[in-house]
């Protein structure tokens, strides 16, 4: 149903996916850092090509990818490699072209709309470079939106408090430097107690200390509440504070890397 263009796609995933140590389909899963671990994304052959009017835009060609629980991995590579693309596919804002996405034990491309939105509103915690508050509402307000309508969510204050702003919750986004908004945001994904934690450039419009606060709780809500995440940038650096990087470059990943010893946010400096 996801065949928006010419393109004929040839990709199955068998039904009950297999065990991470078994499968040796490629050479990401046959990594030390998956045995054992439960598979939340399986990714085969995803591609996505964007019609501009004549020109057809390859924003990925081909991709394969798992992400296991609870880690944090960092989707590295330079401006239109196609790292947001991969993102919202995985997060269900955009679908791929071509390819096999499972999510657990369903398959994620073959979700209807209704289900995309609940797969989007109870599994998936997005974290963008803008902010994208409310202005009129204070942070506590802004939070609540989402809470009011998740199954299970953290009380606001509690996941104001998991970013370090049990003090500002009654401020405006005014009133909050560009830190405190982004933690606000992060506060807001989290709220809703998501599967998975996908952030896109979250300090792309920070400066670095700001930025590394930012990068701070999002460690937190990895290490503490075990949230798969994946982080978008295109620094290197912040590359250091993960389990595994993914190096993406002309719609492809050309290299996965393992972090013997990840640095905390605190250690990085840019
Ligand atoms: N909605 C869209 N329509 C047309 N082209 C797009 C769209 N989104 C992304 N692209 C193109 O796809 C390529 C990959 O973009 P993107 O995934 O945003 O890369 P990155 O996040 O790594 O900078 C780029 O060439 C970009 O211009
Ligand atoms: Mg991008």
């Amino acid at each position: 149903m996801f065949l928006l263009s010419t393109q004929v796609c040839h990709v199955t995933i068998p039904r009950s996916p297999a065990p991470a140590q078994d499968d040796a389909t490629t050479a990401i899963t046959k990594h030390p850092a998956s045995r054992g671990r439960t598979l939340v994304f399986q990714a085969r052959a995803v591609t996505k090509v964007y019609h501009m009017g004549e020109v057809e835009v390859h924003a990925l060609r081909g991709v394969d990818l798992d992400l296991f629980e609870g880690e944090f991995v960092v989707l590295l590579g330079p401006s239109g490699s196609g790292k947001s693309t991969l993102l919202n596919i995985l997060g269900g804002l955009d679908v791929p072209t071509c390819g096999v996405i499972r999510y657990r034990e369903q398959e994620l491309t073959a979700f209807d709309d209704a289900t995309l939105t609940r797969y989007r509103r109870q599994c998936v915690g997005f974290v963008f470079q803008f902010y994208n508050l409310i202005p009129s509402l204070t942070a506590r307000e802004n939070v609540a939106l989402i809470t009011e309508i998740a199954d299970d969510p953290l009380p606001p204050e509690e996941a104001l408090a998991l970013v370090g702003l049990s003090q500002r919750m009654d401020h405006f986004p005014s009133q909050l430097s560009g830190g405190e908004q982004q933690r606000v945001a992060i506060a807001r994904a989290i709220a809703k107690r998501p599967q998975v934690l996908l952030c896109d450039e979250p300090t792309g419009a920070l400066d670095v200390t700001t930025g590394v606060v930012v990068l701070e709780v999002i460690e937190r809500i990895n290490r503490e509440l075990g949230t798969t995440t994946a982080v978008i940038t295109h620094n290197a650096i912040i590359a250091d504070m993960a389990d595994r990087v993914i190096s993406l470059s002309d719609g492809k990943i050309h290299g996965v890397r393992l972090n013997e010893r990840k640095l905390s946010a605190h250690e990085l400096s840019w």
